[in-house]
């Protein structure tokens, strides 16, 4: 190992958390619906969450919190020379459930202010600090979104029972099958109670994913929420809509558990006893 590894190393803070990238092809589909909500209903575990708005140009997390930010993604971009996870720390704006939000830039022009490596960076440092970190990402698959989804633990996916987004959606999960990715995908089917032609249950199918998350119709609390800028699973949490997302944070982090305990190296006990046992045959 050279030097400059050596100093690579000792800069990457440990990772803690995980990433999820609240992704889709079609745009106001729910992505920040799903993304605020489940921040929020993640935080009741006790647990630290952080949620940045990925969706630099028109990003509106801090609309649906209802949060004045002081600081966003702008200041992060103009300190990265002095960037370690304290500084990082400052720059999040704490929502009264706990999650602690990276706001968007003020203006769509100031989107472009932090690109690809610095932003990996961020991740990175939030990543060391928090047991979660949400991106509502940009519509599609522009630049800082495949940077999101290369990080990622996990990819939501987004779509509604509407043919534009089914079809978009396929296409979405051909481009990260090609880019390796397709095995980080979780499948969410948005407004799944909505008249269409299609049925919920029959999405999988269409698209190839397994065992997705289905979130009801509920345009009533939805908008309500997004006009007073307070998420549902807060002041409506026995509502279906809620009960989804709370089900969906639980299975998070069950999972989670599952794999934190899952031995991945044999015990000191067991390769001692394999190597006594190897050393007498
Ligand atoms: N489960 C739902 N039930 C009813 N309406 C919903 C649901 N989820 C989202 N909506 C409606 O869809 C609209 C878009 O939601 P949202 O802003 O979260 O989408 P988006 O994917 O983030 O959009 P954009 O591409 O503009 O960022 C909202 O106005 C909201 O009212
Ligand atoms: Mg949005």
């Amino acid at each position: 190992m050279n030097g400059a590894d050596n100093l690579q190393q000792e800069q990457a803070p440990a990772k803690r958390g995980e990433l999820i990238a609240v992704c889709s092809a079609k745009g106001g589909i729910g992505r920040t619906v799903l993304a605020v909500n489940l921040a929020v209903a993640l935080s009741k575990n006790n647990i630290q969450i952080a949620l940045l708005d990925g969706d630099f140009q028109f990003g509106d997390v801090s609309l649906a919190m209802d949060l004045q930010p002081t600081f966003t993604i702008k200041d992060v971009a103009e300190s990265m020379d002095a960037m370690d996870k304290h500084t990082a720390a400052s720059y999040l704006i704490r929502h009264s459930s706990g999650v602690k939000v990276m706001a968007a830039p003020e203006r769509p022009e100031q989107a472009d202010l932090l690109a690809a490596p610095a932003l990996g960076t961020v991740c990175d440092l939030l990543l060391a600090q928090h047991d979660y970190v949400l991106v509502d990402t940009e519509v599609g698959l522009k630049e800082s979104t495949l940077l999101f989804v290369e990080k990622a633990d996990q990819i939501f996916i987004l779509t509604t029972l509407e043919m534009a987004a089914i079809k978009n959606t396929r296409l979405m999960l051909e481009t990260l099958e090609a880019l390796g990715l397709r095995h980080k995908v979780q499948l969410v089917v948005n407004r799944a109670t909505m008249d269409s032609v299609i049925k919920a249950t029959d999405v999988p199918d269409i698209v190839g994913i397994e065992h997705p998350y289905y979130v009801p119709n509920d345009f009533a609390i939805v908008a309500q929420s997004l006009n007073i800028g307070v998420p549902f699973v807060q002041n409506h949490g026995k509502t279906d809509i809620a009960k989804s997302i709370f089900k969906m944070a639980e299975q998070l982090i069950s999972r989670r558990e599952i794999s934190l305990f899952k031995p991945k190296q044999p015990s000191f006990l067991n390769s001692l006893f394999h190597r006594t046992k190897g050393s007498t045959t």
